[in-house]
C-alpha cells in the first residue's frame, strides 16, 4: 500500500514535471543474465529506437522462478516475453535442462506477476528455447520449443487458451517458429532476449517501481550502526504524552501467543522430557537424507561392559508402526545396553525418574533387568530392577532415585541372566515434568514458555506441518494413542521425530497454560521447497485421496471436541481426557506457494470444515512474505472464500519493522482478520539483541494499535537447543541443564503479561519533529479487562533519553504508584533483562525513557 502511495506521489509529481517530448510507445527488452547459476531472473532494458538501450537496474530481478528447491533449482533460462491482444503480458521460460515442463506467469504491468504454473508437456526430453504467439482467430496461444533427446533436437508444439489446459504435444516444423529472439549488447555484454513494444507509460512505471524497490531496501537496511553519526548531536528529546480514552476500541484478547515448531531439537531432546534418545530404535539414514552413516537404528546406543553385543531386529515387533527393536545378547552378566541421551542425560540429586521398557526374552532365559544411571566417572548414581522378563512383549516399569547429580549420565539396561533379550521403547522421564504430567514436558522450559502468558499455541509447524513431500506431512492422527503405536518420522529439519510429543500432549500443554490450541494442518500440499515432489516443485495430495485427507481434518475436530462416545472422542478419552479440549481454531496451510494445486485443495478443505463445523475459525495462509505474488494471491483467495483469518509471515531486518509501523493501519477491516504467525527481526549474523528486540517492541505497539484487525501474533521460532540449531535467532535457547531466554523473549513476555482488551489511543508530541526521531519513539496503551489496570508501553530506539511529560488526567488512575518494568541496553546487548520496580505517578508526571529501552508502566485504576 505504501508502495502504491509512493508511486501515486511520483505519478502526481509527473503531472507537474512531465517531459515535453515523451514518446507514446517504446520497446522493452526482456532477458536474463543467466548469472547465479541461472537464478538471476527476468531483467529489462528499454529503448525508443531499438538502437540505444538503457538497462533498468541494471539486471534488476523483476520476476524470479519459484520452481523447485532453493540452492539447486529456481532457475529461469531463456525467458520469452509476449503481450497478448488483451494487453496481458506472458512470460514463459525453461526450468532446467532435464524436465519436460516449462514455466508460465502473467502480468498486467511487467512487475507484479501472478502465480506461476509448470505444465508438463513431454515425458521424454527437455523443453528449450520456448516461444509463444497468439492466434487471434483461433483464440489460442501457440507454444513451440526444441526438445533434446539422446543428442537429437526436434521441434514440438502445443496450444492453450488459458495456460491451464494444453493440447496434446505434437512434433512440428520450423514454420511454426517465430524466431523473435534478438541479441543486444547491454553494458558491454551480449544478451539474448525478446523485444516487445509497449507504452512509454508502462516503461516509466517499471522504472518507478525499480526506484521504489531501491528506496524500500534502503529503509530495510536502516540499523543502529548508523546512529553514532546521524544522531551525534541529539540531546534529550522531549515528549508530551496525553491520552484520548473517549476513542478507545476493543482489540483482540489473544494478541500474544507462541508458535511451537519442532525445529532446533525443540521437541525430542527439548521440550519433550524423554531423556533417552532413539528409544524406539527408529532412527533411519533417511532422516538425514543419507548424509550421516551413524544416524541409524543404533544411534545413541552402545554396549557397556564386556561380553555382550546387540543387533537390530524387525521380526514380530511391539507394534507395526514401531518396527525396529534391539536384541541384546549377553554372554557374561554385568554388561548391558547403554544410551547416552541427547548429549548426555542430565540427572539431579534426589530426583526420581520413571523408567519403562518393552522387553521379552528370546530363548528360555528368564530374568530381571537391572537399570542403572552412571555418571561421567562410571559411578552408579541410581539403580533399580524391573520384574522378570518372559517370552512375550510386555511393558516393565520401575523408578530410579538419583543419589548424586550428573550433567552427562548414561542409562544402562543390564539383563540379570545370560542369553538374548529383546528390548524396545526404552524410556526414562523425570517425575518432575511440567505439572507432573506423564509423558510430559520439561518443567523449566515449559514454565519459561508459560511465563509469556501466551493466549494460544500454534503447532506443530511451520515447515514441519506441511512436510518434506507428501509422505512427510504431519498427520495428527498418527501422533495420538499409545506411544509404541505412534508413527515416528523424518523431521523436515533433518533429524527424527518420535511423535512422543504428539497432538494429545500439545493440547494438554495448551490446557495447562490456559492457551487456545491452534493446530496447523497441511493444505494438501507439502513444502514447495522440498525436493520430493517430482523435480522438487510443489506437489499435492492426489485428488482421489483428498476425501480421505479432508476426513482426517474433520476427525481432528471430533477428536478434540467430540463426545467421549464418538469414534475419535473415545481415542481422546482413552488417553485420559474425557472432557473436550474446546478447539476453536485450525490453521490450514503454512506459507504455501499459492498455486492452482494449492487453491484447489485449500478450497476443498476450507469448504468442508466450514460446512460441518461453522464454529471453527479456519486460518488460511498468504505466503512467506509481506508482499509479492503469494501474499497478493493468498489475500485474493481468502477474500473470495471469506476465510475468517489469514496467517502472515515475515522475517525482516529491524529497518523494515521501524519503517512499517503503519503496515496494518491501512488494512481493510471488512476482510479476513490477521494472524501474524511468524515474524522476527533479523540482522546480519542473526543475533537476538537489544536492537532486534526493540525493533520488534516498536512494531508490537503498532500491533496493539491494530488489534482490531490483527487477532493473534507469534514470534518465530520459539526454541533452540544449543549446538543443534537449524535456525537463528530464536526466542529461548537451552541446553540439557539451563534455559536461556533472549532479549526478544523479554519483549514477548512484557507484552504477554501486560496485555489488554481495550486500546486507549494516545498522542506523543516530540520536541524534535524529524521523521528519523519520531519513527523511533512509539507507545501503545491498553486496559486489561480483569484487573482494569491500564498499561502504557513506551519504546525508545534512540541513542538519547526521551524526557516524557505524561498527562494521566484523562484516565481514572488510582493511587500514586505504578509498576515499572524497563528493558534497556546497548544495541548489541544480548544479555539484557528487564528490571522491575515502582514508579511514582500523578496526573502530570515526568518519566525519562532511557536510550535504547522498552518501558512498561502498569497503573491501577479506580474501579
Ligand atoms: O520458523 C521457521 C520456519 O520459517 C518455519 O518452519 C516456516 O514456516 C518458515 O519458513
Amino acid at each position: 500500500m505504501k508502495k502504491v502511495l509512493i508511486i501515486s506521489l511520483l505519478l502526481i509529481c509527473q503531472v507537474f514535471f512531465v517531459f515535453a517530448n515523451e514518446p507514446d510507445s517504446a520497446y522493452v527488452f526482456a532477458y536474463t543474465s543467466g548469472k547465479q547459476n541461472n537464478t538471476a531472473g527476468l531483467h529489462y532494458a528499454w529503448s525508443i529506437d531499438k538502437q540505444n538501450w538503457h538497462t533498468i537496474g541494471p539486471e534488476w530481478r523483476f520476476l524470479a522462478s519459484d520452481f523447485g528447491t532453493w540452492g539447486s533449482q529456481k532457475k529461469m533460462i531463456d525467458p520469452f516475453l509476449f503481450e497478448d491482444e488483451t494487453g496481458l503480458k506472458h512470460c514463459i521460460w525453461t526450468l532446467n535442462n532435464e524436465v519436460g515442463q516449462f514455466a508460465h506467469a502473467a502480468s498486467d504491468d511487467l512487475y507484479n506477476w501472478k502465480r506461476q504454473s509448470y505444465p508438463e508437456v513431454t515425458e521424454e526430453g527437455n523443453v528449450l528455447d520456448l516461444e509463444v504467439s497468439f492466434d487471434g482467430a483461433g483464440k489460442k496461444y501457440l507454444i513451440t520449443w526444441i526438445s533434446e533427446k539422446q543428442g537429437q533436437k526436434k521441434l514440438f508444439r502445443t496450444t492453450t487458451v488459458d495456460f491451464k489446459n494444453y493440447s496434446e504435444t505434437k512434433e512440428t516444423t520450423k514454420s511454426d517458429r517465430l524466431n523473435l529472439r534478438s541479441t543486444i549488447v547491454l553494458d558491454g555484454e551480449q544478451q539474448s532476449g525478446v523485444v516487445v513494444k509497449v507504452s512509454w507509460e508502462l516503461i516509466d512505471e517499471i522504472i518507478k517501481h525499480y526506484e521504489w524497490s531501491l528506496f524500500h531496501n534502503q529503509e530495510r537496511a536502516d540499523n543502529t550502526s548508523l546512529d553514532a553519526e546521524r544522531f551525534k548531536d541529539l540531546q534529550t528529546v522531549k515528549a508530551a504524552i496525553s491520552f484520548q480514552p473517549e476513542n478507545s476500541k476493543r482489540i483482540s484478547d489473544k494478541l500474544v501467543g507462541i508458535f511451537f515448531e519442532d525445529i532446533n531439537y525443540a521437541a525430542d531432546g527439548g521440550l519433550y522430557a524423554e531423556l533417552v534418545q532413539n528409544r524406539g530404535f527408529e532412527y533411519a539414514l533417511s532422516d538425514r537424507k543419507n548424509s550421516d552413516s551413524t544416524w541409524n537404528s543404533s544411534k545413541s546406543w552402545s554396549i557397556e561392559g564386556f561380553g555382550a553385543s546387540f543387533s537390530i531386529d524387525t521380526t514380530e515387533p511391539v507394534h507395526i508402526n514401531n518396527k525396529h527393536f534391539a536384541v541384546l545378547k549377553v554372554e557374561k552378566t554385568g554388561s548391558g545396553l547403554a544410551n547416552e541421551g541427547f548429549d548426555g542425560i542430565p540427572v539431579k540429586t534426589g530426583e526420581k525418574y520413571n523408567f519403562s521398557v518393552f522387553a521379552k526374552s528370546v530363548g528360555d532365559n528368564k530374568g530381571r533387568l537391572l537399570v542403572q544411571l552412571i555418571d561421567e566417572n562410571k559411578n552408579v548414581i541410581a539403580q533399580s530392577k524391573t520384574g522378570t522378563i518372559n517370552g512375550k512383549w510386555k511393558k516393565y516399569e520401575t523408578v530410579l532415585e538419583a543419589n548424586a547429580a550428573s550433567e552427562k549420565a548414561k542409562i544402562v539396561v543390564i539383563p540379570q541372566t545370560t542369553g538374548e533379550v529383546a528390548l524396545d521403547m526404552i524410556s526414562l522421564f523425570p517425575q518432575n515434568t511440567f505439572k507432573g504430567r506423564k509423558n510430559g514436558l520439561r518443567a523449566d522450559l515449559a514454565q519459561t514458555i508459560a511465563d509469556i502468558h501466551p493466549k494460544f499455541v500454534r503447532f506443530p509447524g511451520g515447515c514441519v506441518a506441511h512436510g518434506d513431500g507428501l509422505a512427510n506431512m504431519y498427520r495428527w492422527s498418527r501422533t495420538v494413542g499409545p506411544l509404541e503405536a505412534r508413527v515416528p518420522q523424518r523431521n523436515i529439519w533433518n533429524y527424527h521425530q518420535t511423535a512422543g510429543l504428539g497432538y494429545f500432549e500439545y493440547f494438554q500443554f495448551c490446557e495447562d497454560i490456559n492457551a487456545e490450541p491452534v493446530p496447523v494442518l497441511a493444505a494438501g500440499v507439502p513444502c514447495q521447497n522440498s525436493s520430493t515432489c517430482g523435480h522438487g516443485q510443489q506437489g499435492g495430495i492426489p485428488m482421489c485421496d483428498m476425501d480421505e485427507y479432508i476426513q482426517e481434518v474433520l476427525d481432528l475436530i471430533e477428536w478434540a471436541n467430540g463426545d467421549k462416545n464418538t469414534k475419535w472422542g473415545k481415542v481422546r478419552a482413552d488417553a485420559g481426557h474425557p472432557e473436550p479440549f474446546h478447539l476453536k481454531y485450525i490453521g490450514i496451510g503454512n506459507e504455501d506457494l499459492i498455486t492452482d494445486i494449492f487453491e484447489e485443495r485449500f478450497t476443498m478443505i476450507f469448504n468442508a470444515v466450514k460446512e460441518k463445523h461453522p464454529e471453527i475459525t479456519v486460518i488460511g495462509t498468504v505466503g512467506p512474505f509481506y508482499m509479492g505474488t503469494d501474499y497478493e494471491e493468498g489475500w485474493e483467495l481468502a477474500t473470495k472464500l471469506e476465510v475468517p483469518m489469514v496467517d502472515e509471515h515475515y522475517y525482516q531486518p529491524p529497518g523494515w519493522f521501524i519503517h512499517n509501523q503503519d503496515f496494518y493501519d491501512r488494512y481493510d477491516r471488512s476482510k479476513s482478520k490477521v494472524y501474524l504467525g511468524e515474524y522476527a527481526a533479523h540482522l546480519p549474523g542473526r543475533p537476538n539483541n537489544i536492537e532486534t528486540a526493540l525493533s520488534e517492541a516498536l512494531y508490537m505497539t503498532s500491533l496493539e494499535r491494530n488489534g482490531d484487525v490483527v487477532e493473534m501474533t507469534s514470534y518465530a521460532p520459539l526454541l533452540a537447543k544449543e549446538g543443534n540449531t537449524q535456525w537463528t535467532p530464536d526466542l529461548i535457547y537451552f541446553n540439557n541443564n539451563e534455559v536461556k531466554p533472549t532479549v526478544g523473549y523479554y519483549v514477548q513476555k512484557l507484552f504477554g503479561q501486560n496485555a489488554g482488551e481495550t486500546y486507549i489511543p494516545g498522542t506523543i508530541q516530540l520536541s524534535d519533529k524529524r521523521e528519523n526521531i519520531s519513527k523511533r519513539v512509539a507507545m501503545s496503551v491498553v486496559q486489561d479487562a480483569e484487573s482494569k489496570d491500564i498499561i502504557i508501553k513506551l519504546v525508545n530506539l534512540l541513542p538519547a533519553e526521551v524526557n516524557a511529560g505524561i498527562d494521566l488526567s484523562a484516565l481514572n488512575i488510582a493511587g500514586s504508584e505504578a509498576v515499572l518494568s524497563v528493558l534497556e541496553g546497548s544495541p548489541d546487548d544480548k544479555m539484557a533483562a528487564p528490571k522491575v520496580g515502582s514508579l511514582q505517578v500523578s496526573d502530570q508526571f515526568n518519566y525519562q525513557l532511557p536510550a535504547y529501552s522498552f518501558s512498561v508502566i502498569r497503573l491501577k485504576t479506580i474501579n
